[in-house]
């Protein structure tokens, strides 16, 4: 009796044994499991057969066509090895070549500085706490005592969405509010945050300003801390940041949301305070805005500004990150230009 599945089996594994180069394994894999070879011919003679062997027959194909699909892989491993073992024994592969460099992605230098800043006030105890940067404006502005009309809102134009309530947040601020609010439990539970993230300006674009710009914002609340432990935490941050003995000087200045309200500065690290282009011949940088919390704004968070206290600050990385690179446009940041990206 003829046994066309077995005729076929024999046949094909051994044409396969003896082939020894790719084209050959080619046209015998498509001879045998190509959509016109023997395998499938074999599939439409099945509807010739008795109805009862039809079941039969289809599972000895289908246990053909995974047999010699294997075998045809394993011949295929091993042309391929032996030519790989003929090419390098002829010369024909220069082992000794260089390979082509290999590209490797980098952290982009914002994310690099916010990673430093991260690392640094975590050894100091500061959780990371990550608000919005769709916010509202009554978290934006008004929680911080910047009512509507309000002249300092005119500082921080910004974008608002279709609602006019809904508006991209032009500084960390806002999460001061929400994280009291998440995080403090009712007013009842001490705090050390900081929030960094995106915020967004309704700027006129230059080399120094960009409607874009990131923030590193700051917050501590307890029961009894005062404006000595924000010079200190301050001061340490950056003897961390930029070096040991980096001197740092605290201005008053202004912010509705603080009381009182104090800019830092810290010793140019580029000239060690001697003056230089950089920090304009005065000896100092500008690296963060910073105060006592505001009594409304801890009431606005929960907490009673009788019993609680707290500090706030905020910095901005690219500043610093300018300064450390020496990229003189801060509008190189977001382009998303390789040739920048590459750099780093
Ligand atoms: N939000 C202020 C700004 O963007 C900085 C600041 C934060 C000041 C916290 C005081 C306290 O300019």
């Amino acid at each position: 009796m003829s046994d066309p599945i077995g005729e076929i089996r024999r046949q094909a594994l051994d044409a396969l044994q003896i082939i020894a180069e790719e084209k050959a394994l080619a046209s015998w894999r498509s001879q045998y499991l190509g959509r016109r070879g023997a395998i499938g011919a074999l599939f439409g003679t099945i509807g010739g057969l008795p109805s009862e062997d039809r079941s039969a027959f289809g599972q000895r194909v289908n246990a053909l066509q995974a047999e010699l699909s294997e075998a045809f892989e394993a011949r295929e491993a091993l042309i391929q090895s032996q030519l790989l073992a003929r090419d390098l024994e002829e010369g024909e592969i220069d082992i000794s070549l260089p390979a082509y460099p290999r590209r490797g992605g980098g952290l982009h230098p914002s994310t690099r500085t916010h990673r430093e800043f991260q690392t640094i006030w975590a050894d100091m105890g500061f959780q990371v706490y990550q608000s919005r940067d769709v916010e509202l404006d009554e978290f934006n502005f008004t929680l911080l005592n910047l009512p509507p009309h309000h002249p300092a809102r005119d500082m921080q134009d910004t974008f608002y969405t279709k609602d006019p309530r809904v508006l991209l947040r032009t500084h960390t601020s806002p999460g001061q509010i929400r994280a009291m609010r998440e995080l403090g439990d009712g007013g009842t539970k001490p705090i050390r945050v900081i929030l960094p993230g995106m915020c967004y300006r309704q700027e006129q674009v230059t080399a120094r300003s960009e409607i874009q710009f990131t923030q590193v914002e700051g917050l501590a609340i307890g029961r009894n801390i005062r404006m000595s432990d924000l010079k200190g935490t301050i001061a340490e941050f950056a003897k961390r940041m930029y070096n040991p003995r980096a001197k740092v000087r605290y201005r008053a200045s202004y912010f509705p949301f603080t009381e009182p309200s104090m800019e830092v500065d810290v010793e140019c690290f580029l000239c060690g305070g001697k003056g230089c282009r950089v920090c304009k011949y005065t000896g100092w940088l500008e690296i963060a805005g910073s105060g006592m919390v505001h009594p409304d704004v801890l009431r606005n968070g929960g907490y009673d500004p009788s019993v609680w206290s707290g500090f706030a600050f905020g910095m901005g990385p690219e500043r610093i990150t300018m300064l450390k690179h020496g990229i003189q446009d801060i509008r190189y940041f977001w382009d998303n230009d390789l040739r920048f990206l590459q750099q780093f």
